[in-house]
């Protein structure tokens, strides 16, 4: 698929200044031979001419000019003038963790497609420009919402365990073995990725395969260049990396010694056997995963790895269609994700409980605020451990868990001078000290179209290149998405998080997810999304939305600017108040700790992708996570 100004490689940052210089941007895409370099990402804003008659102020200088521009000039004008026109947007807006992935779907909106596809298309894309978070081999979740019938779907394409997994598969001489249950065939669980993207396409996307696959074919023949980020996901999961061939030889280089490491910043990352499968993916659609050569390739792969997916799961694998958990918070209807997402639980409780105790709003980042915030996330992610499971094996009381009285008998034991200890709240076998690995791994995409329809998506490999397990021949690579359930209940997994018997493996069960894309809706027009939102990070993923949430609706912050302030997460256990570095001043951080809080200071953590529509002017922010290397992009 090539657009008009695509084979002209003219594609052109517009911005609605009349009579500005024009300059050609292609130069300033990370992407190798910029394929889909069609856009100028600076700062994490960015923006792409829109086809329409309008006379459109683009940055672009004569030709002559061009090759010194690149260099020198164009940092200097894209910043200076580019970047401070970039917003808002008049259409559509699209904010995911690369700006590659960014530019796929825009350039889907560009030729008229909807939300659906353009979300579709930068899935797809950060499958390859991202393969540390998520990919063919994963799975997630996504809310589409339909805004000239207001309705809100949920598709669950969740990964699944294999028909032969058992619930103490993990287990060795009584204890779980950490390294089974993140690398490796075994942790890999029936991917739900391809499925997922396909059913959002066919049933609510207007474009055609293969047109919302050419920009992560191009992007997989082209290649991407390393980020420094890329090199410290890649430098977490060496080992992992190096063990198999397959993902040494994509993912890393040979270092000075001969053995696999860490590739230097700016190499091209090629991957031609992906994209000869999302070429294949394009003609065939899913059965060529689920049932033909792929699904072969991928049962072989992982029974040699000592795994136990099997041909038979691939061809059983269903997404759900699910309902939307639906609550709000002062007077904003908000669409969320049920069971077998934690997340959308988390975050209702805790907004819930906040606005039961204080109705009127609450004084911004003032520790008897914070206390109250980390007091609710306690109680919530107590409740997690407690009641949550997959739905189709376990019975969650969804209705009660969200009530208002129930969240007035959590509050019962709140005291406004005291940090409760979670062990209060919900007793435990005493846990032993976990290894948390990093919290940025998995991504989420927000988009919203020029008419309002919006998709909220979180897909994820889970850990930093999943189980690093690349099925050759196909560029596959496989999550390890066993280590979201309980692989021993009541002892905590990679996020430290502890979870109970109904998260337990069995065969066919979907884990619980921490994930949560989500839509706020506008208090005046409860069918029209106001913020599109989601988060990666882990455990610490329902936090960042719920900041966010609370930033943009209690404080009427920016979206961009509610997406950067300093993060606090607490999780019932382990019995922390983590911040991130600078988050908090540090009188704040002694108030807190005089309540009893335990403060634990980190560096930033995940990855949160918001856009916003204003209700009073109906035009589009963008809120791209500032920590990471993601771009929010968007139409005049
Ligand atoms: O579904 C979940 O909650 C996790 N598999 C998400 C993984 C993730 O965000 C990893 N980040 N640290």
């Amino acid at each position: 698929m090539q657009t008009k100004r695509q084979k002209s490689g003219k594609m052109l940052i517009g911005l609605p200044l009349q009579g500005f210089p024009r300059f050609n941007t292609r130069s300033e895409s990370n992407e190798v031979g910029s394929p889909a370099g069609e856009v100028a990402i600076i700062g994490g804003k960015a923006a792409v001419a829109k086809k329409d008659r309008r006379p459109m102020a683009t940055c672009r200088l004569p030709r002559r000019f061009a090759r010194t521009t690149r260099t020198v000039l164009a940092p200097v004008l894209l910043v200076g003038f580019c970047a401070l026109a970039a917003r808002p947007f008049r259409g559509g807006v699209v904010a995911t963790a690369h700006p590659i992935a960014s530019a796929a779907a825009l350039s889907m909106l560009e030729r008229g497609g909807n939300a659906v596809d353009a979300s579709v298309a930068a899935a797809f894309t950060l499958a390859v420009v991202d393969p540390a978070h998520s990919g063919l081999g994963g799975g997630g979740f996504a809310l589409l919402h339909d805004v000239r019938s207001g309705q809100t779907r949920v598709l669950d394409f969740r990964e699944t365990a294999p028909s032969g997994a058992s619930r103490d598969m993990f287990v060795r001489s009584g204890k779980v073995e950490p390294k089974l249950v993140t690398d490796g065939a075994l942790a890999v669980a029936v991917p739900g990725a391809v499925a997922g993207y396909f059913a959002a396409l066919s049933s609510y996307g207007t474009l055609k395969p293969s047109v919302v696959l050419a920009p992560a074919i191009l992007a997989a023949r082209r290649g991407f260049r390393v980020t420094p980020m890329y090199q410290r996901l890649a430098k977490a999961r060496l080992d992992c990396l190096r063990s198999n061939p397959g993902a040494a030889r994509i993912f890393l280089r040979p270092g000075s010694d001969g053995v696999p490491d860490v590739p230097a910043l700016g190499t091209p990352i090629r991957q031609p056997e992906l994209a000869r499968t999302l070429e294949l993916l394009a003609k065939e659609g899913p059965p060529a995963f689920y049932a033909g050569k792929l699904a072969r390739a991928i049962a072989s792969a992982v029974k040699e790895g000592g795994g136990i997916l099997t041909p038979e799961d691939l061809a059983r694998f269903r997404i759900v269609q699910r309902e939307p958990l639906v609550g709000s918070y002062r007077g904003h209807r908000i669409a969320t994700m049920p069971p077998p997402s934690a997340g959308g639980l988390t975050l209702l409780q805790v907004l819930g409980m906040i606005e039961l105790k204080e109705p009127s709003g609450l004084p911004y980042d003032e520790p008897n605020s914070l206390h109250l915030y980390a007091e609710a996330l306690r109680r919530a992610f107590a409740d997690r451990a407690k009641y949550l499971g997959d739905p189709d094996f376990v019975e969650i009381p969804l209705q009660k868990l969200v009530s208002a009285s129930h969240l007035s008998e959590l509050l019962r034991t709140f005291d406004p001078s005291r940090a409760t200890p979670s062990n209060d709240i919900l007793p435990l076998p005493a846990a032993p000290p976990s290894a948390e690995r990093g919290e940025k791994h998995t991504t989420h995409l927000s988009v919203l179209d020029r008419s309002g329809n919006a998709v909220a998506m979180t897909t994820t490999i889970n850990d930093g290149f999943g189980s690093c397990l690349v099925v050759p021949g196909t560029g596959i690579l496989l999550n390890d998405e066993m280590d979201d359930f309980a692989a021993s209940p009541w002892q905590p997994n990679l996020y430290g998080l502890v979870m109970g018997e109904a998260n337990s493996i069995a065969p066919g069960k979907r884990p619980v997810s921490s994930m949560v894309p989500t839509i706020v809706f506008q208090k005046e027009n409860a069918q029209r999304p106001m913020i599109v939102v989601g988060a990666a990070g882990g455990s610490t993923i329902p936090t960042s939305v719920i900041q966010i949430v609370l930033h943009v609706i209690d404080y009427g912050m920016d979206v961009a600017f509610a997406n950067g302030r300093g993060r606090v997460h607490h999780q019932f256990q382990p019995d922390a108040l983590r911040l991130e570095r600078y988050a908090l001043d540090p009188a704040t951080i002694k108030a807190l700790e005089a309540k009893g809080h335990r403060v634990e200071t980190r560096d930033p953590w995940g990855d949160a992708e918001a856009v916003l529509e204003d209700p009073r002017t109906g035009l589009r922010y963008v809120g791209p996570d500032p920590r990471n290397e993601g771009a929010a992009l968007g139409q005049y």
